[in-house]
């Protein structure tokens, strides 16, 4: 063979131009020793009113003849009791700061209806409200995340609502609880302080939002005294690294919980280009746009090691995900799109970032869990479909709660234009019972990536692995081919002296288990 062809070797494959590299990236381990936990809430998710996520996505009614608990799916919270589901944020979004939520108490029919200004002028009927959201929180297995009314709410009205929610004793909140039939508290932790303080949530200056954080923080109580209420800020728009320097200096750590941050994969938000239809250009760009993430989380991470070096507040990245144009023919104010392999790759890379970071990033939020953006799964009627980031989901679920195991490697580039972006994302843990999982995203459109673990300083002598990968990267799960792009098991890799040789096809996403 040729020299030439030594250094490059292309063939076709499956629609697929594939270049073989020749390089090999070997990937070792650094020091464990202080490797924090990887929390289990940063696989965490995000259900708003907003387009059918919740009214004909999660919530059908107890009269659908789609078989449901109160109302809500059974196949639903079957999927994400798979995914180990660790909590789920709502009402909003944006939604949350026009949210009054004794509106959605009581019985159903003396509810109020209000217009969802923000989604589409939909007349909603607040036949989802408290209880329906924290039983199903309940159903799941998944801690609450609630997301309260800043912009046009009023102190008085969250405070209620922590009340209603977690006050065991005798009190006007809890007695309305009871009266409504939940006896019990829920104990809901996670409490966000309004949603996106800077925009749909107020549009307020980084001073004046830090001023109602701490008058709205004051009156929210930790009733049953755990210690456990999580007060949340609404945190910056991906870059504003002011909106975090302004939050950590001006309310003092032991008000603050989290801190959020909000960035969303766009190509632009202008022209954000079709969910399945598109090149590799926008593939490129989208990816650009996703691997951000890394440079927010670190900057951001910086600026909060400056007030807080204990890392004692949580950053909580309640919003992310890939944002296209809405499927077409589908109502603009519903932000419905598909869910291809370029969703899988950049959700596996985005999660990797995540565990890498585990040390601040404490909580994550997909948006959003059911017909919403990046959504795990799609449903059209009775029909259900898990979507290519529901698979990544759950093969990384492996990840929740285990100790991170820090990879360093010198990434081979995608280049495309001109442009370059790290071809390989990984991260790696160790879970309670010793088991170690590295999960591997080759981002490249085109060339597959040579790996080489060294297996021995992990101690590990059997490896399984799955893969999930497909012909084409526009490739998707549809409801007429609802398994079309599904998890399988890993095959081709070689274990030779303590050394793991590996193969990844390009925009393909593996997750190992060494044992
Ligand atoms: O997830 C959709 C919207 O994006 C949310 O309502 C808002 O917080 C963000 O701008």
């Amino acid at each position: 063979m040729k020299k030439a062809l030594l250094i490059l070797f292309i063939f076709t494959f499956c629609n697929q131009t594939i270049v073989a590299q020749k390089e090999t990236t070997v990937v070792s381990i650094k020091n464990t020793a202080n490797a924090p936990t990887i929390n289990k809430n940063i696989y965490g998710h995000f259900a708003e009113h907003l387009g059918r996520s919740i009214y004909g996505g999660f919530f059908v009614g107890d009269t659908s003849k789609i078989p449901n608990t109160n109302g809500v799916r059974n196949d639903i919270v079957a999927a994400l009791k798979e995914l180990k589901i660790p909590n789920l944020r709502w009402p909003g979004g944006c939604f949350a700061d026009t949210y009054h939520w004794k509106d959605g108490i009581g019985p159903k029919e003396n509810r109020p209806t209000i217009v969802n200004q923000w989604w589409g002028g939909t007349t909603e009927d607040n036949s989802f409200g408290t209880h329906d959201f924290l039983n199903l929180c309940e159903l799941l297995g998944a801690e609450p995340y609630l997301s309260g009314n800043v912009g046009s709410g009023t102190v008085q009205e969250l405070a209620d609502w922590v009340q209603y929610a977690n006050f065991g004793g005798k009190s006007p909140m809890s007695d309305l609880r009871i009266k409504n039939g939940r006896t019990e508290p829920w104990k809901v932790k996670f409490w966000g302080i309004g949603n996106e303080a800077w925009g749909c949530g107020g549009n307020m200056t980084a001073d004046y939002y830090v001023g109602e954080y701490r008058k709205y923080a004051t009156f929210m109580s930790d009733w049953e005294n755990t210690g456990g209420l999580t007060r949340i800020a609404s945190g910056s728009n991906s870059a504003d690294y002011n909106w975090t320097e302004t939050l950590m200096k001006n309310i003092p750590v032991n008000m603050l919980g989290g801190v959020g941050v909000h960035h969303y994969a766009v190509i632009d938000w202008a022209k954000k280009g079709d969910g399945v239809d598109y090149t590799e250009n926008q593939y490129f760009q989208t990816m650009k746009s996703a691997l951000k993430m890394e440079e927010l989380v670190t900057k951001h991470s910086a600026i909060m090691d400056k007030y807080d070096a204990d890392k004692k507040v949580a950053m909580i990245v309640d919003e992310w995900g890939a944002w296209y144009e809405v499927e077409k023919g589908t109502n603009p104010g519903f932000l419905y799109q598909q869910n291809t392999m370029r969703d899988a790759v950049l959700a596996g890379a985005t999660l990797n970032i995540f565990n890498n970071h585990a040390d601040r990033v404490r909580m994550a939020n997909l948006a959003q869990c059911v017909n919403v953006l990046q959504a795990v799964i799609l449903t059209d009627k009775a029909k259900m479909i898990l979507t290519p980031t529901y698979h990544i989901m759950k093969m990384y679920r492996v990840h929740q709660d285990a100790q991170l195991i820090p990879l360093s490697f010198n990434s081979p580039s995608y280049t495309y234009n001109n442009e370059t972006l790290p071809a390989l994302s990984a991260s790696a843990s160790k879970d309670k019972n010793g088991l170690i999982h590295i999960s591997l995203v080759n981002v490249d459109a085109k060339k597959d990536q040579k790996i080489e673990i060294n297996l021995k300083e992990l101690g590990i002598k059997n490896v399984t692995g799955s893969i999930l990968t497909s012909p084409k990267i526009q490739d998707y799960n549809s409801f007429d081919n609802p398994t079309k792009i599904q998890p399988t098991v890993l095959k081709g890799f070689k274990i030779k002296t303590n050394t793991l040789e590996l193969i990844i096809p390009p925009f393909s996403v593996i997750t190992l288990e060494g044992k």
